[in-house]
């Protein structure tokens, strides 16, 4: 099994990710956002990359079954029921709803990745179930972090790094990795230890527990707190179903016919 780390999206563009098996990493903080609304029963979560795209998808839906959530600089957008922390999104606040996700950098790789083969949404809050979903798989991964701003971020990194030492411990699998893969495994070893001192003290991190997000630091770093697989399927990300299931045919929410406009 090939493994192909990159710890920004601009490393990797649109037609490389075509057909290919993707894990899309943002520790800080969509990729942790998406996993707790969907476990937390929202019927779906669209992806966008601009402001204008969350207006424009959410149009006259925006209301009762359709919100927008997301930010800038950390922080809700205005017009916005929610922001980007996985705190906010309760059970009470999300269940049935359709979330139009806007976020400076995960939303923006998730939707680069939009003609993947799959692409699944990985943190550390979902890792094994994660890496089940890669086992069952069984084929080439490519794994994009979200990164800051076309940037390395070393959350997502470390993330990816785990993703690697978790598939290479087995015995039955031999993995190829990219440079940037080892290096990602190397700076998991280097903080597996203490992943709340790593994700205190990296950029974001750090910015986040300035705006006031400490909380979200500690909530982030949990392993296996929430074992979800969220998967894009068409324009929406849901969760998997479990395997042997078959997919349910349900018919797509009017918000996921409004993104595919
Ligand atoms: C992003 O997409 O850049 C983030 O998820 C930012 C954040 O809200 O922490």
């Amino acid at each position: 099994m090939k493994i192909d780390v990159y710890f920004s999206p601009v490393q990797v563009d649109e037609m490389q990710l075509r057909e290919k098996n993707v894990i899309v990493i943002d520790v800080l903080r969509a990729s942790s956002t998406i996993v707790a609304a969907l476990h937390n029963g929202a019927r779906e979560v669209i992806p966008v990359s601009s402001i204008e795209s969350a207006v424009k998808v959410s149009g006259n839906l925006f209301g009762d079954v359709v919100l927008r959530g997301g930010e800038r600089n950390g922080k809700m957008i205005d017009g916005f029921n929610l922001g980007n922390s996985p705190s906010e999104y309760t059970e009470e606040a999300v269940k049935g709803k359709s979330i139009i996700l806007c976020t400076t950098n995960g939303s923006v790789a998730m939707v680069r990745a939009r003609h993947a083969k799959n692409m699944a949404v990985a943190c550390f809050n979902n890792i094994s179930a994660v890496i089940d979903f890669i086992l069952e798989t069984g084929e080439d991964f490519s794994i994009v972090c979200a990164g800051k701003v076309s940037l390395f971020s070393l959350e997502d990194a470390v993330c990816a790094g785990m993703i690697v030492k978790l598939l290479s411990d087995r015995d039955s699998l031999v993995v190829e990795l990219n440079d940037a893969a080892v290096a990602a495994h190397v700076l998991y070893k280097t903080y597996s230890k203490n992943l709340l001192k790593m994700i205190k003290g990296c950029d974001h991190g750090r910015y986040l527990a300035g705006i006031g997000f400490e909380n979200d630091l500690k909530l982030c770093v949990e392993i296996d707190s929430i074992p979800v697989v969220p998967m894009l399927a068409g324009n929406v990300i849901k969760l998997k179903a479990p395997s042997g299931l078959k997919k349910e045919e349900a018919k797509p929410s009017a918000a996921a016919e409004a993104v595919a406009d």
